[in-house]
């Protein structure tokens, strides 16, 4: 562990990783690096600076443009800075089929955003993202670890009220 690693990654993210480390050999800490990022991302507050790409790239031994692929091929990950809820609403085959189109409508003229974009008071972030792996249940998004299925506007307005 390098010094910038020890300063950048608090005490809490390294134990944490730490404990989803224990899962895999000694020699294979790579593995961990989807949780280890995600810890970090977490921790602060639901995006990652190339700074702490790199940290938890150091701290896991492993190549920094390795943990910058997995940064970039995950949706799940944020490289600037997001609104405390992140919408991120499938329009893949079967949702665009389900209606997803109309789902992103309703949540651009709700939250008066685009794609991308985050609400003004910092709530809410929309995304557009690939298939969710819940296509039975389209269409759908997903806000944290939550999905939201078999959507409507009225399920729309619902849920972002209690979110609010
Ligand atoms: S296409 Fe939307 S979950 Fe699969």
């Amino acid at each position: 562990m390098t010094e910038t690693n020890q300063t950048i990654l608090s005490a809490t993210a390294r134990a944490e990783i730490d404990r989803w480390l224990t899962r895999y050999p000694a020699d294979q800490k790579r593995s961990g690096v989807l949780q280890a990022l995600m810890i970090v991302q977490t921790e602060n507050g639901g995006w990652l600076t190339e700074e702490w790409v790199n940290a938890v790239a150091d701290y896991l031994d492993m190549p920094r443009i390795a943990a910058y692929e997995v940064v970039s091929f995950y949706s799940l990950y944020n490289l600037k800075p997001v609104g405390r809820h992140v919408i991120n609403v499938c329009t893949n085959i079967s949702c665009m089929l389900s209606g997803s189109q109309k789902i992103v409508d309703h949540l651009k003229k709700r939250l008066e955003i685009g794609i991308n974009e985050t609400t003004s008071d910092g709530k809410f972030t929309l995304r557009e993202v690939e298939c969710l792996a819940a296509c039975a249940a389209a269409p759908l998004f997903h806000i944290g670890k939550k999905y939201y299925e078999n959507l409507n506007t009225e399920k729309v307005d619902a849920i972002l009220k209690e979110l609010e």
